[in-house]
Order: C-alpha cells, then sequence, then structure tokens
C-alpha cells in the first residue's frame, strides 16, 4: 500500500541578494503635456517617474509584486523643461521581512544632448511585497557591498 503521509510543507528562504541585481534605469522625454501653469514639468510626472523606477526595482528584489507603502522623501532640486530627457536611476537602500526602502536619483539633460546632466530630483519610497492575497510576503535579505 503506498505511504499516505504529506510531507510537510518547508518553504525556504529565498537567498540574500545585491542591490545590483535589481537596479532600474527608465528614461522619458518631456513634453509639453508634462507642464504645469509655469511652463515647467508638473512635479507630480516626477514622482510618477520615480514611483515607477522604484516599484521595478522593489519588485525585482521581492520577485513578485510589491506595493508603494509610503513616500519616505521627495526632493525637487531644479526645473525640468519640456524637451529634457529625464532619467531616473532606482537601487534599494534596505530590505526588511516583507517591506524595501529604495532610493531613486533623478537627471535631466536636453533630448539631444546639447547640455550638462543635471541632478533634477531624489526620492525614497517604502515597498511591501504581496502574495495573490494581497497580503506582505517575505523578501530575500539585501546582501551589503563588499568592503574595498
Ligand atoms: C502596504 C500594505 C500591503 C501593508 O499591509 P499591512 O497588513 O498593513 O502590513 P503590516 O503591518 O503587516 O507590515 C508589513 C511590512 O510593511 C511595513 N509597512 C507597512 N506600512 C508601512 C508604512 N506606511 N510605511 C513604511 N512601512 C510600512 C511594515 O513595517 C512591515 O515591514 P517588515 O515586514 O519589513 O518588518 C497595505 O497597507 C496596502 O495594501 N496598502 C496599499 C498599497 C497601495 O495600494 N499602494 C499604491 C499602489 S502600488
Amino acid at each position: 500500500m503506498a505511504d499516505q503521509t504529506v510531507a510537510p510543507v518547508v518553504s525556504a528562504a529565498k537567498p540574500a541578494k545585491p542591490a545590483q541585481a535589481s537596479e532600474v534605469t527608465l528614461a522619458h522625454i518631456m513634453s509639453e503635456h508634462d507642464t504645469n501653469l509655469y511652463g515647467t514639468i508638473h512635479g507630480g510626472v516626477v514622482m510618477k517617474l520615480i514611483d515607477d523606477a522604484a516599484g521595478a526595482a522593489a519588485a525585482r528584489h521581492a520577485e513578485g509584486p510589491a506595493v508603494t507603502a509610503a513616500v519616505d522623501s521627495m526632493t525637487f532640486l531644479a526645473p525640468v523643461r519640456a524637451g529634457d530627457l529625464l532619467t531616473a536611476h532606482a537601487e534599494l537602500e534596505r530590505a526588511g521581512r516583507t517591506s524595501m526602502t529604495v532610493h531613486v536619483t533623478v537627471t535631466a539633460e536636453r533630448w539631444n544632448a546639447t547640455g550638462p546632466v543635471t541632478r533634477v530630483a531624489t526620492g525614497r519610497l517604502t515597498f511591501v511585497a504581496i502574495d495573490a492575497d494581497s497580503h506582505p510576503r517575505p523578501v530575500p535579505a539585501l546582501l551589503e557591498p563588499a568592503a574595498a
């Protein structure tokens, strides 16, 4: 007779990962549709790019869906104009049990590369990895960079 014993389900923790494994860079050319009443780019457009880049980095680290839980900081350093190529670079800074903190740096340059590259914004956001029932689920630990 076949053994009817049911083996216990063991959910092995996923191995720790370095921040480089989940880095994301998103670039987008700003148009006149993105401007505010002052003629510069609306802060919400920049915030969306930051949230998109950070969310992709968090989802990569978590190897699945992760939702924005908090915007810890958002800094606008210089105005952005229509015709600027915005580049957002997102990198994991911390991984908790189910949450992750992602830092994003945004630079701007003219779309045809005729000007300097300027740092225009930074953001720090917290994401929580979720399962199919939208409940928090564990994420891999973050490996510290090797000492130089
Ligand atoms: C984010 C969310 C999943 C957290 O669910 P929850 O049941 O309250 O989570 P818990 O209290 O069990 O906390 C889980 C983790 O999230 C962290 N967390 C929860 N809310 C947080 C907040 N506002 N800021 C920072 N971290 C937060 C906790 O510290 C914990 O971290 P840890 O596991 O690494 O220690 C839930 O609040 C949610 O679904 N919010 C809406 C998300 C959303 O729609 N975002 C916009 C679109 S992506």
